[in-house]
C-alpha cells in the first residue's frame, strides 16, 4: 500500500481563512489521477485541512477541546469546512478520471487525548480493494478525554502507514531546510536532535507544523519522503521509483 499526503500548505492559502488554491488543486489532481491511472491501485490519498482547518479551529477556540454548546457549533463548522475542501479535491480527481471517494475521519475514527484510539480502517481497505481511490483528511474527531479535537492528516498517515510500502508527503517547501537554506537529505531518530534547531514553529498551525510531521513519521519504521507539492513532477518521480529533491525520513531496511 502507498500513501500520498497533499499538505494543507499546498492546496490552501494557510495565511487566509477557508481560502483554497484552485490552481494547485487542479494541477495536483491531474498528477495524482495520472499516478492512479498508470496502475497505482494500492494508493490512499490523505490531505491536510490548511486554512479550512487550523484557522477555523482557532476562530472557534477549540485548541483545548470541545465542551460547551458554542464549541460544538465550532466543531460542526470546522468539520463542514474540512469536508468542503475535500469535495473540491475529490471533484478535481473525478474530473481527471480517478474514482476518488472522500472518507471523513470524523466518521471513522476517534481520539483519546489527541491520539487516534479507534479507526475503522476496514472501510478504507474495502474501498481500496473495490478499485476506488480513498481520500482522508485532517478533520475534527470525537475525543473521549477532550470532547473533540483536530486530528491532523499527518497522524492519519502515521496510523495507516504502519507497514506501507511508500509514504510521500507533499508540502510547500523542498524538504526540511537546514543550514544555509539547503535541504536536509535524511532525517532519522539519530540526527533529529541535531536538526531540531531548524524546526521553526508555524503560525496558524494547531497540529505542530513541520515538527509535528517529523514526530509522526519518525514513529514509523517505513521510509517516507517530504517533497515540494508545488512541483508535481517530483511526486511523479518518487512514485516511479526515481530520485527527486526531497527529505527522506528513516532509512531503508537492509
Ligand atoms: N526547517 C524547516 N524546513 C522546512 N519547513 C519548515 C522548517 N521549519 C518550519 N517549517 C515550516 O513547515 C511548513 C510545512 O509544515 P506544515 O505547514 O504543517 O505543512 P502542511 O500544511 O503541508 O502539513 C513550511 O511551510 C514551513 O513554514
Ligand atoms: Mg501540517
Amino acid at each position: 500500500m502507498k500513501i500520498l499526503k497533499l499538505g494543507g500548505s499546498v492546496i490552501t492559502d494557510k495565511s487566509g481563512y477557508r481560502k483554497a488554491k484552485p490552481e494547485s488543486i487542479e494541477k495536483l489532481a491531474r498528477c495524482v489521477a495520472g499516478i492512479w491511472k498508470r496502475g497505482a491501485r494500492d494508493l490512499i490519498l490523505v490531505h491536510g485541512a490548511g486554512s479550512f482547518g487550523h484557522a477555523v479551529v482557532i476562530k472557534h477556540g477549540l485548541e483545548n477541546g470541545v465542551k460547551n454548546t458554542a464549541q460544538k457549533l465550532g466543531y460542526a463548522d470546522t468539520h463542514a469546512a474540512c469536508c468542503e475542501l475535500s469535495s473540491m479535491l475529490v471533484g478535481a480527481l473525478i474530473a481527471n478520471g480517478a474514482p476518488a471517494v472522500s472518507i471523513p475521519p470524523a466518521m471513522v475514527l476517534s481520539l483519546k487525548d489527541k491520539r487516534i484510539a479507534r479507526f475503522d480502517t476496514k472501510i478504507v481497505n474495502d474501498y481500496l480493494q473495490s478499485g476506488y481511490l480513498p481520500v482522508l483528511f485532517g478533520d475534527m474527531a470525537p475525543d473521549s478525554a477532550l470532547g473533540g479535537y483536530p486530528c491532523s492528516g499527518d497522524q492519519i498517515v502515521a496510523y495507516l502507514g504502519k507497514g506501507a510500502d511508500m509514504i510521500v508527503l507533499a508540502t510547500d517547501v523542498d524538504g526540511v531546510i537546514g543550514d544555509n537554506g539547503a535541504v536536509i537529505p535524511l532525517i532519522t531518530r539519530q540526527n533529529l536532535q541535531e536538526i531540531s534547531k531548524h524546526l521553526k514553529l508555524t503560525e496558524n498551525d494547531v497540529t505542530g507544523g513541520m515538527k509535528g510531521k517529523l514526530e509522526e513519521l519518525l514513529g514509523l519504521d517505513t521510509v517516507s519522503y517530504i517533497v515540494n507539492g508545488n512541483c508535481p513532477e517530483r511526486l511523479e518521480s518518487l512514485f516511479l521509483g526515481k530520485p527527486a529533491p526531497c527529505t527522506q525520513i528513516n532509512e531503508l531496511k537492509k
